[in-house]
């Protein structure tokens, strides 16, 4: 064994502590190359990383918003009320002065039709469906798209 040999088995020995050192991976993540992942394996899974990544800053970690400024998605009569007016509302913003439980809340909120597609939509809506006290059914990209494109011939 020559010591260009001996290199190369420090080196990939090196890079088996580093993959072993982090979050362990299946068998079945290695043969998918890592861009062809999906984020999170289910829509409730990928809707909690768009709410953190997207809706967090403004609604808060629990969804209980901010007094005042922005409402809470907790136990929220919009979150589980009509899933059109929902799904309009992500698309394309509030500035109505909403009311939730006696108090009103005054910012407005930015539209998201060109943040966001309508799979990342349908995740998140289906994730806080499911959680923070409210309870309705989830919210499938069809029902996102139809949405889009009735608000896009108005
Ligand atoms: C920049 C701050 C901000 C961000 C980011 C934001 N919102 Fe809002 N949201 C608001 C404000 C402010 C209102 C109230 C608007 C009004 O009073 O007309 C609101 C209202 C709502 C409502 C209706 C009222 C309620 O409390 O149920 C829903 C549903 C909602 N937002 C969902 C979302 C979702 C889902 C996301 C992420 C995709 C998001 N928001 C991102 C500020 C924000």
């Amino acid at each position: 064994m020559n010591s260009m040999m001996i290199t190369v088995y420090i080196l990939l020995g090196a890079g088996a502590v580093c993959i072993g050192s982090q979050a362990p991976l299946a068998a079945a993540d290695l043969l998918i190359p890592a861009t062809h992942r999906a984020p999170g394996q289910t829509p409730v899974q990928r809707g909690k990383k768009v709410y953190e990544q997207t809706c967090m800053p403004c609604h808060q970690v629990d969804a209980s918003g901010v007094p005042g400024m922005n409402p809470p998605l907790r136990k929220s009569p919009y979150v589980g009320g009509h899933s059109a007016r929902l799904i309009g509302i992500v698309l394309q913003g509030l500035n109505d002065g909403v009311e939730i439980a006696g108090d009103t809340y005054s910012n407005p909120m930015p539209a998201f039709s060109t943040v966001l597609k309508d799979g990342e939509i349908a995740d998140v809506l289906s994730y806080l469906r499911s959680h923070f006290g409210n309870k309705a059914g989830p919210i499938s990209l069809a029902q996102v798209s139809r949405i889009r494109q009735i608000l896009k011939n108005k």
